[in-house]
């Protein structure tokens, strides 16, 4: 049933797409780790050898511009961001052998070295060309940064390259009325030389044409059908569809220089996926390795993980910059679809999604969510959805019903009844077991194939026959009669045999409960290759100490925030269970909170809100729902805890504060969008009011 291909030994270049370092990860960051991550760990367990490097994707004007508006230099501002990634990695056990950077010397090489090579070739050019200019900011504007009315059906205050009202598409050129979201300004058309890559090139064309099919790969094929499909379409039949590429932005610019070309800096996505590169270069200057060596050998894959937003950067720009650098090309580009909640697209802005953090916090296992992602997904570009009722049954019925299950039901007779000791499993009983599946083999193409879903359903089978194995043969009957002693110790040797193949079946998706399980075990030599090799006779293990819990909905509830935490100041469970700095337990107790700034206080954005509906919540005791009149801001819905010291009709025209800019809170009854004050205690609740003649939505400050 193993296959040990020492002699094929393969050596992998394995990256995962680079994070904006403009924030924390999200789920859809740890999506796409978990499942790079797994098959990493496969490939690992085969024998062969990894190198799987991340970093950050530190430039570009958006990241300038947080910067900026959060008071700090741009070095700091992603410095800040790179250091809170490491709970996020270490929590779901997402094993980067190094986490770079691309604002680091190796990235400034690499970039200048890549596009002077470009250079040499004949690929870049340069054209002025005219963009709007914002003369406040004395800097280009990029499109998003543009606003104004639409010049089809006249809404307001419209992004510079489409409607949202009537979904017009244009160029930031023809807005009426355009001013830039920076300063307010109205832009000036200016014009400034910018750096072209060639991509139009007919040698780019033939190039991509020949490449995107996967010719000169590993066997294999470079990019899945619907992604050929895709680049076949941008490809076009006839010459001359590509465009040629942008890759220069004008001073001030967060970014690397471009050579010989003062003030001008070469565009983000030209320098990010040259970030892989500098991240391995870096990784081997830390482990000794050669660089140069590495990223030219025809020996080693190179294998990038990315979404399908990205799809266009990593099968036409990237590859036609290496080759026409003169450098090796990836072997394959695997892209996923992108995590839903509940059916829904994840939206900082509404507060949709899970939080990854919130996940570890509320003392969820890591194994679940990457077993719930590693059985949803497929190696197409198929969206995949995290549903909570869905992920309770699924991880409870498999991963605790069936997997931990046969070593609670038999584990313990061996250690107290044989001092954990095994005999010699039965053969017969083996050979049901290994009817019931596909095989190892079997398995392992769908691990590399990404097919995870797949190879979960296929070990679930020979999870279920290990277990209708001891359901038949009742190892906890047969443990009442002293004479049957023997065959007690063969049905639990026998499935514990069943359960190590398991164990080493699951373990690149749950390394953490299968590095715990082999331990008990006592099974040191691990790996792909001792699938179906039977533990010797008189091989002990160890007590077996509790493997995995299960999941309960009220975890679910807290992961999701639906719960009947007030929202009201004094008492907000929600805040106090997040808050882990001291200052903010203390405040949490009824103690002072800690000093803060003025401009910590001045990001809480208060506003006066009159209150223009009120009503019980059904099956809630102690919350109101309320509608909130902001204004210009508009109406809030707002489930706020203060039933008990409110009716409802005494609440209706009054004005009170409100925080406007709380993240929306998911809760059982609905979405709650903001939170009224009260001052409070045990003893009773007290709405804060303002006095007659303040407007809804004026600031409070
Ligand atoms: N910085 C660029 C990538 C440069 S690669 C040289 C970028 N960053 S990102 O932070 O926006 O996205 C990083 C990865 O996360 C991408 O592969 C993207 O597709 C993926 N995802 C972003 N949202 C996602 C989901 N909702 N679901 C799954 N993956 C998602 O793009
Ligand atoms: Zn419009």
């Amino acid at each position: 049933m193993s296959t040990a291909p020492s002699a094929g030994a393969r050596t992998f270049f394995v990256t995962t797409a680079l994070p904006y370092a403009n924030g924390a990860f999200h789920i859809g960051h740890i999506m796409e780790y978990i499942q790079a991550d797994i098959w990493v760990r496969y490939q690992r367990s085969r024998g062969h050898t990894v190198h799987f490097v991340g970093a950050d994707d530190a430039h570009g004007a958006p990241i300038m511009i947080a910067a900026e508006k959060a008071g700090k230099t741009p070095q700091d501002f992603v410095a800040e961001v790179a250091a809170g990634r490491k709970p996020y990695l270490d929590g779901f056990q997402i094993e980067f052998d190094h986490w770079h950077s691309t604002d680091t010397p190796e990235n400034v090489e690499l970039s200048q070295s890549i596009y002077l090579a470009l250079k040499s070739q004949g690929l870049i050019n340069t054209r002025t060309i005219e963009q709007f200019f914002d003369p406040v900011k004395g800097m280009f504007l990029p499109d998003r940064y543009i606003k104004g009315q639409c010049p089809k059906c006249g809404a307001k205050d419209q992004y510079g390259d489409s409607c949202e009202v009537c979904g017009a598409v244009y160029s930031p050129t023809e807005l009426v009325e355009p001013y830039s979201v920076l300063s307010g300004a109205r832009p000036e058309l200016r014009s400034s030389e910018h750096f072209f890559f060639c991509l139009s090139d007919a040698r780019c064309v033939a190039f991509l044409r020949d490449w995107t099919r996967g010719s000169g790969g590993h066997g294999g094929r470079r990019l899945q059908p619907e992604v050929l499909a895709k680049a076949q379409e941008w490809l076009g039949e006839d010459e001359g569809k590509l465009a040629d590429w942008d890759i220069s932005r004008d001073a001030p610019y967060f970014g690397i220089e471009i050579p010989d070309a003062p003030g001008k800096y070469f565009y983000v996505w030209l320098d990010a996926p040259i970030g892989y590169l500098a991240s391995l270069k870096a990784y081997c200057a830390r482990s000794g390795m050669d660089f140069d060596a590495l990223v030219a050998s025809p020996d080693v894959e190179q294998v990038h993980f990315i979404g399908k937003d990205i799809i266009y950067f990593h099968v036409l720009f990237w590859p036609a910059m290496l080759h026409f650098a003169g450098r090796k090309t990836p072997d394959r580009v695997n892209v996923h679809g992108f995590i839903t909640v509940s059916g829904e697209k994840m939206s900082k802005s509404r507060g949709t999604g899970i939080s990854p953090l919130r996940y570890l916090e509320v003392g969820m296992n890591p194994d679940w969510l990457r077993y719930y992602i590693a059985a949803k997904l497929n190696g197409r570009v198929e969206d995949v959805d995290f549903n909570p009722d869905d992920f309770l049954a699924r991880v409870n019925s498999d991963l605790v019903g069936k997997l931990v299950n046969i070593a609670s039901r038999c584990a313990g007779f061996l250690t107290k009844r044989f001092d954990g000791a095994l005999c010699a499993p039965e053969p017969q009983a083996l050979a049901g077991f290994a009817a019931s599946w596909a095989g190892a083999d079997a398995v392992g193409k769908m691990y590399e194939d990404l097919d995870y879903g797949r190879a979960v359903r296929e070990v679930m089978l020979y999870a279920d026959a290990v277990n209708q194995y001891v359901d038949a043969r009742k190892p906890w009957e047969i443990a009442r009669d002293p004479a049957r002693a023997a065959e007690l110790q063969s049905v639990c040797s026998t499935a514990l045999n069943g359960f190590r193949d398991l164990v080493l079946l699951l373990a690149p998706i749950i390394p953490a409960t299968a590095a715990r399980a082999l331990a008990q075990m006592n099974a040191q030599d691990v790996g792909w290759a001792r699938i179906g090799d039977a533990f010797p006779e008189g091989h002990r293990i160890q007590p077996f100490a509790h493997l995995m819990g299960r999941v309960e909905a009220k975890m679910i509830d807290r992961l999701l925030g639906i719960d009947e935490a007030p929202e009201t100041a004094p008492a907000a469970a929600g805040d106090k269970r997040r808050a882990s700095a001291a200052g903010a337990s203390e405040q949490a107790k009824g103690g002072a909170p800690s000093e803060i700034s003025i401009d910590d206080f001045s990001r809480i954005d208060l506003r006066v809100a009159r209150i223009v509906a009120a009503a019980p919540v059904e099956g809630s005791k102690k919350l109101l729902q309320l509608t909130l009149d902001l204004g210009a801001e508009g109406t809030r819905n707002v489930f706020s805890g203060i039933s008990t010291a409110y009716r409802p009709e005494d609440l209706v025209g009054r004005l009170t504060v409100a925080v406007a800019n709380l993240a929306p809170r998911k809760m059982k009854f609905g979405t709650s969008e903001a939170m009224v004050l009260c001052a409070g205690d045990d003893a009773g609740l007290y709405l804060l009011g303002a006095d007659e003649g303040a407007e809804p939505g004026m600031r409070v400050s």
